[in-house]
C-alpha cells in the first residue's frame, strides 16, 4: 500500500480539540459510554483517542453493520473486546437487529454495580445516562433514531454549524447524550485510512477509484477469494495484482471503451459499489486473529 495516492484529507485539529474537551466535561453526566464502531474494521473505525478520553467510564461496544460483517469475525471481535474489558454488542442499526440487547446488557452487565447501589438507595427510578460516540458515517445518528423514533435534524458535522448536545430517550429507564462534534480516525495512518476508504466512512475523491478498487481485490483476493469468483465468475491466480483482477472483472461484465479496452474506471465504480452494497457477501476487513 505505498504508492497509494491519499490526496489531502481534510480535517479540523482545532474541531477535535473542541469535541475532545466536550466529552470530557460531559463524562460526569453519564452513567457509561457506547461506543460504536464499524463491524468491518473495528480497529480502524475507532478514534485512537477513545479509551484515555472516556477512562474510568463503563463501556459499551456496539459493532453496527454487522448485517455487512463476517458473522464468525464479528464474534471474535466480541470476544476480543470482552477479553479487554468492554461488553460488545454485534447491532444492525438500519434494521435494528441486536438492540433489543442494549438494555439488558447494559443493565445486568456493563452498570450491574450502579443498578444494584441505585435500587438499595431506593433510587431504582433513575434513570440510567449513556453517552454515544464514534467516528463519522459509523452509525451514530442511526442508532439514536433508532430509539428515538424519529429522524433526527440532519445537521452536519462540521466547523461553523453549530449543534448542541441533546439528550434521547431510550425508554423509562435509560436516555442518552447524542453529543455534536466530529472524532477522527486514525487518518494519518496509511492502512486505516484506505480501509475507511474501501467501506465509504472517508468520503470518495480521498482516493483515487480505481487505485481504491484494485487495492481492495487484492486484499478480497487473499480474504475472500471465494466471494470474488462467485460474484464475477472470474479466475484468480497465485500473485494476480489488483489491475489484473480489475481488468478481469471488467472483461467478464463487458466494460470496454472504443478499441476494445477494457474500462478500469467503470470496473472499479462497479467494485466499489458492489462492495459497500454488501453484493459479495458479508465482509470483514479486519480480524482480532494477530492482533
Ligand atoms: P453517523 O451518524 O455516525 O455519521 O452515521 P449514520 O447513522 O448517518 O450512518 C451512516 C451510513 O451508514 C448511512 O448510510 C446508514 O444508513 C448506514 N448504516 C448505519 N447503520 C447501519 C447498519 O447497521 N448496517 C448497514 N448496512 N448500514 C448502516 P447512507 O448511505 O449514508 O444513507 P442511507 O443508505 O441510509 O440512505
Amino acid at each position: 500500500m505505498e504508492n497509494t495516492d491519499i490526496k489531502n484529507i481534510q480535517w479540523f485539529p482545532g474541531h477535535m480539540t473542541k469535541t475532545r474537551r466536550m466529552i470530557q466535561a460531559n463524562l460526569s453526566l453519564v452513567d457509561a459510554v457506547a461506543e460504536i464502531l464499524d463491524a468491518r474494521t473495528p480497529l480502524s473505525s475507532r478514534n485512537p483517542e477513545m479509551d484515555r478520553l472516556t477512562a474510568g467510564k463503563p463501556r459499551i461496544i456496539l459493532l453496527n453493520k454487522c448485517d455487512v460483517a463476517d458473522e464468525k469475525t464479528t464474534e471474535k471481535w466480541v470476544a476480543y473486546f470482552k477479553k479487554k474489558g468492554f461488553a460488545a454488542l454485534p447491532v444492525d442499526c438500519k434494521k435494528g437487529t441486536g438492540l433489543k440487547n442494549f438494555m439488558p446488557v447494559l443493565r445486568n452487565t456493563v452498570l450491574k454495580e450502579l443498578v444494584e447501589k441505585l435500587a438499595n438507595k431506593g433510587m431504582a427510578g433513575r434513570p440510567l445516562r449513556i453517552m454515544v460516540v464514534g467516528i463519522p458515517n459509523v452509525g451514530k445518528s442511526s442508532f439514536i433514531n433508532r430509539f428515538s423514533g424519529k429522524r433526527a435534524a440532519n445537521v452536519e458535522d462540521r466547523p461553523g454549524v453549530t449543534r448542541t448536545k441533546q439528550w434521547v430517550k431510550i425508554d423509562e429507564t435509560a436516555e442518552m447524550l447524542d453529543m455534536p462534534g466530529v472524532l477522527w480516525p486514525k487518518f494519518e495512518d496509511r492502512e486505516v485510512a484506505v480501509k475507511l476508504a474501501f467501506t465509504g466512512a472517508i468520503r470518495d475523491g480521498v482516493l483515487d477509484i480505481e487505485t481504491l478498487a484494485m487495492m481492495l481485490l487484492e486484499k478480497l483476493s487473499k480474504l475472500y477469494p471465494d466471494a470474488l469468483r462467485d460474484r464475477y465468475k472470474i479466475e484468480i491466480d497465485d500473485g494476480d495484482t489488483g489491475l489484473l483482477l480489475l481488468e478481469k472483472v471488467g472483461r467478464k461484465r463487458g466494460m470496454l471503451v472504443s478499441g476494445g479496452e477494457i474500462d478500469t474506471e467503470r470496473a472499479a465504480i462497479t467494485v466499489i459499489d458492489e462492495f459497500r452494497g454488501g453484493k459479495l457477501g458479508r465482509i470483514s476487513l479486519e480480524s482480532p486473529d494477530g492482533v
